[in-house]
């Protein structure tokens, strides 16, 4: 038997209740599985909960890449300030959502479509690198438009801790500290608009002390590049990474101490700008529930498999194969279980013919049959679309979003 990855706690009940009605009832409302159920309750609560405990003058910006199913971008985008996106086709997304001034654009390799896109549009984008800025000058001038650029500054530190490191090494991320402030010069000659600094040290960090450290050294750069230029940063972006806990042992960030830190060192500050934080994952991560149902049950070699109807072609991550070296169990249960079931130890796997496509290995769950309905949690970021849909042709999953804020 191996352990799996806790319940959040919105979900602990059995059988399972997602906003209030069980998981066979949503999927008679979406008609069939492989279901994603995203609860904009959670949603809500951790934009709440960011609102209480950070300073008031730190922005929330939702990364659209950690989901951006339209319902569900409908619904945040009220709630939050901004919206981060990292392609042509999230800026088309965002563009309906939000006014282009709260949009930024980040990644590298943007194309010369993409930018002209973002130019146009008025949306900032945070330049990756010299060739980028001067590409966006070149449009900009074709176009007769100022295009409205920030500077993505690869950190002279990482994020320790972080699931993802995206800065303080060499990377295709943004431009080398020691560069920055040239490009910032270069910028505010032209008569581009500078919109100021974009600071991402990495993602999926459930160290406090870590995120603390990663946040006041963006702040720490972003006021010796300000002096170095002799211009402060309209907008500084601190970057982000918070995140949730996935695996056996693992806990929730406390985000109350963060704000108090970020608070202090932001009242020693001479930035007299904005600022802003990034999330993907931890607004909406916890939210989601995927829901597969059991096609077949057998049992090889004195193992007993259940065998589902959707795994790694919707739900990559949960098969550990998605940016995790060894699998470990993502939290799963028998959805449509008794609480007081009897239990067993069991693999969950998905259709796909291949061995990577196990979403729970051996772990202990209610005795299920063919029929019932197996819950993966955690569902919420980097699901669907960032798993390979297409292969072997099984249908899309469906999506939806139910709750609403607070219930
Ligand atoms: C620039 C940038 N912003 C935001 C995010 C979102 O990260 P997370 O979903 O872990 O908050 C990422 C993730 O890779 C990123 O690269």
């Amino acid at each position: 038997m191996k352990p799996m990855g806790t319940i959040p706690a919105e979900f602990q009940q059995a059988p399972l209740q997602i906003a209030g009605q069980t998981a066979e009832h949503w999927v008679k409302v979406a008609s069939d599985t492989p279901l994603f159920v995203y609860d904009f309750g959670v949603i809500a609560a951790r934009v709440a909960q960011f609102r209480s405990a950070m300073p008031e003058r730190v922005k929330l910006h939702y990364a659209i890449k950690a989901n951006p199913f339209a319902s569900l971008l409908d619904a945040i985008a009220p709630l939050v300030d901004g919206l981060d996106v990292a392609s042509g086709g999230e800026l088309g997304i965002a563009l309906q959502r939000k006014p282009a001034a709260a949009i930024s654009f980040a990644g590298p390799g943007k194309r010369d479509d993409e930018l002209t896109a973002a130019i146009q549009a008025g949306a900032t984008i945070n330049l990756e690198s010299d060739g980028e800025w001067h590409r966006a000058c070149a449009l900009g001038d074709r176009l007769g438009i100022r295009p409205r650029v920030a500077v993505r500054v690869n950190p002279d530190f990482e994020l320790r801790g972080s699931g993802m490191r995206m800065g303080g090494r060499a990377t295709p991320f943004g431009v080398d500290a020691d560069r920055a402030a040239p490009l910032i010069d270069s910028i505010l000659a032209s008569d581009a608009d500078w919109q100021g600094l974009h600071i991402f040290a990495g993602s999926q960090t459930l160290d406090g002390t870590a995120l603390i450290d990663a946040l006041t050294g963006a702040l720490a750069l972003a006021e010796r590049l300000a002096d170095q230029v002799g211009a402060i940063p309209p907008l500084t972006n601190l970057g982000g990474g918070f995140g949730i806990p996935y695996f056996p042992g693992e806990r929730a960030i406390d985000v109350t101490p963060i704000g108090q830190a970020l608070g202090a060192a932001l009242e020693r500050s001479p930035l007299t700008g904005g600022f802003a934080i990034e999330l993907g994952r931890w607004l909406v991560g916890e939210s989601g529930v995927y829901l597969t149902r059991v096609v077949d049950r057998k049992e090889s070699r004195g193992e007993t498999f259940l065998v589902t109807d959707g795994g790694m072609n919707h739900q990559l991550a949960a098969t550990g194969n998605l940016g995790t070296v060894v699998k470990r169990n993502y939290p799963v249960a028998v959805a449509t279980a008794a609480p007081d079931a009897a239990t067993e130890t069991v693999s969950v796997v998905g259709p796909l013919c291949t061995p990577l496509d196990r979403l729970a290995d051996r772990v202990t769950l209610p005795v299920a049959q063919v029929g019932d309905l197996v819950a993966v949690f955690m569902a919420g970021a980097y699901g669907l679309t960032a798993s390979p849909a297409a292969f072997l042709g099984h249908p899309a999953p469906r999506e939806l979003l139910v709750g609403t804020p607070g219930g």
